[in-house]
């Protein structure tokens, strides 16, 4: 009998992750427009936020105001606006069959509220299993650059937030974290060198995910040709919130 989150994991979920200007937001763009193109029904959000109430969390972590804000707090704020992104969004394409792409999600949680400052990573993954329904990703892009480089990319920008400011340790120990990360689950982490440009990044995303792809797409055509539906690959939808 098939359980209920395996009839929920129709579709395939992708997520983006690395230190800021590491092009993670760059690619999602330039990935959801080659899925499209190709046909794919593609959904591209972010975290956090990605229904307004997770936006208006988002805006509140990334204010830049003066009063400090405890490593917990933000760890809460980032679960809470994940648990209803997870139920407003991503569950509910992924049923339907989509492709998400997701800009940062928990291994974002794990690198900067763990690796970085400092919280425990067990208790960061209790506390993320009840705020994601235990969904995981099926394949995590994780673009690596120094952080010299993703820094000066993000500074040459007008929007700098509170994490931006944050000092060159903080953003070394999220690359670490990263990195480390991607040790543990080679399987779905596949690291991309992201400090070439903007398209031999994008070549080497659509290489690291054309085997899943093809899967994707095996699976899709005898589900269309069990239920004599139209293939949920011909459709199109675009669902962004930036
Ligand atoms: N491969 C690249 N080479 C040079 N600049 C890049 C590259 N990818 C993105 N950028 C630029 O760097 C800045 C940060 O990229 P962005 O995609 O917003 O990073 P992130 O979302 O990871 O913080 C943007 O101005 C973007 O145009
Ligand atoms: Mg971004």
């Amino acid at each position: 009998m098939k359980t209920p989150r395996r009839r929920a994991r129709r579709g395939l979920f992708i997520t983006l992750e690395g230190i800021e200007g590491c092009g993670k937001s760059t690619q999602t763009k330039l990935l959801g427009e080659y899925l499209r193109g190709h046909g794919y029904a593609t959904v591209e959000t972010r975290e956090p936020g990605g229904t307004p109430l997770a936006e208006k969390v988002r805006a509140v972590l990334l204010d830049g105001a003066d009063e400090p804000v405890a490593p917990e707090t933000e760890a809460f704020l980032i679960f809470a606006a994940r648990r209803q992104h997870v139920t407003q969004v991503i569950e509910p394409a992924l049923t339907k069959g989509a492709i998400v792409l997701c800009d940062r999600f928990s291994d974002s949680t794990l690198a900067y509220q763990g690796y970085a400052r400092g919280l425990g990573l067990s208790t960061l993954r209790s506390l993320n299993r009840l705020a994601t329904h235990a969904i995981e990703p099926d394949l995590t892009l994780v673009f690596d650059v120094p952080v010299a480089t993703g820094l000066a990319r993000r500074r040459s920008q007008a929007d700098l937030n509170r994490l931006d400011r944050e000092t060159v340790q903080f953003h070394r120990k999220v690359r670490a974290g990263f990195l480390d990360l991607a040790k543990q689950h080679p399987q779905r982490m596949k690291i991309i060198s992201a400090a070439a440009a903007q398209d031999r990044v994008a070549r080497a995303v659509t290489q690291t995910i054309a085997p899943m792809l093809n899967r994707y797409r095996r699976r899709g055509a005898e589900d269309s040709m069990r239920s004599r539906q139209p293939s949920f690959h011909s459709l199109q939808v675009r669902h962004a919130l930036r």
